[in-house]
């Protein structure tokens, strides 16, 4: 499919998808989110692609929020199918197999804060402002915000951003557990977004994608069930041909060579 809001270039393994509307500071409007939906399910289908790359063009914004000029003359019924258009994207990259990092470059402000907060991994450049203006506009954010950042931050840091509308620095975000590193600029945070993207590329896919499924599936149980989950699926993983030539390459002291399979 041809893309007019995003930039998808694949290679080496790894997808880098760029929201591409800087005259709107890379705001998400439903050409976006469906050309987003298109990509995202493009790449969670090509076996080649291991990890995934989200950033905003350009140095200014990562995506500056949902498109306020779009959402100016919706009613409450297209407001909210809007609002599951963004939900489906989110729960998209939640359930990919393969691992998302978010490039934060600028301006993450609300749909943007969200679709951050959707990925795996978050790395910032330390120009980032990352908030959710929601309320002074008002609506409240509307793309899984209000249910992420509570999962992130707990109760009393979710209810300061979302009821002030305040933009905080990435070293904040940083403080707070949404920023894994601060990158001093656009260039040391792609290099860095790229060096993790490499090392989960590495690794075997089965591995990673289990990992992930247990990490978000457990965290929404109570222990012990989330403990049999995570048995059940270290077990499956001794059915693949991943864990056999991972531990005989151990054995054999070489690298490596998963297939996925
Ligand atoms: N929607 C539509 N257009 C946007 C936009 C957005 N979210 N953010 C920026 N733009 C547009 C501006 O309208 C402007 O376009 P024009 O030149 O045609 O006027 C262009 O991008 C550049 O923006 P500014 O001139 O405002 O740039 P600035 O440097 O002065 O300010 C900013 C940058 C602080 C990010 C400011 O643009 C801003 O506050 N943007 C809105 C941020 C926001 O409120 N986001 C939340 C949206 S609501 C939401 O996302 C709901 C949800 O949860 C789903």
């Amino acid at each position: 499919m041809e893309y007019k809001n995003i930039v998808l270039k694949i290679e080496d393994n790894i997808a880098l998808l760029t929201v591409n509307r800087p005259k709107a500071l890379n705001a998400l409007n439903s050409e976006v989110l469906s050309e987003l939906e298109c990509a995202l399910y493009e790449i969670e289908n090509n076996d080649d692609v291991k990890c995934v790359i989200i950033t905003g063009d350009g140095e200014k914004a990562f995506v500056a929020g949902a498109d306020i000029k779009e959402m100016l003359g919706m009613d409450a019924i297209a407001a909210a199918e809007f609002a599951k258009k963004g939900h489906s994207i989110i729960r998209f990259i939640r359930k990919m197999k393969k691992p998302v990092i978010a490039a934060v470059n600028g301006y993450a402000l609300g749909g943007g804060f969200e679709l951050a907060l959707a990925c795996d991994i978050i790395y910032a450049s330390e120009n980032a402002k990352l908030g959710f203006p929601e309320v002074t506009l008002g609506i409240m954010p509307g793309f899984g915000g209000t249910q992420n950042l509570v999962r992130i931050c707990g109760e009393k840091i979710a209810n300061e951003l979302i009821f002030t509308g305040q933009m905080i620095s990435a070293v904040r975000a940083k403080e707070i557990n949404v920023v894994c590193e601060v990158l001093k600029d656009k260039e040391s945070l792609m290099d860095r977004a790229f060096e993790t993207a490499k090392k989960i590329a590495s690794n075997s896919p089965k591995g990673v994608a289990f990992a992930k499924s247990a990490i978000l599936t457990g965290v929404n149980m109570n222990l012990s069930e989330a403990l049999d989950y995570e048995s059940t699926l270290f077990g499956l993983l001794f059915n693949t041909e991943d864990q056999k030539e991972g531990m005989s390459a151990f054995v054999e002291k070489r690298k490596a060579k998963f297939k996925g399979k």
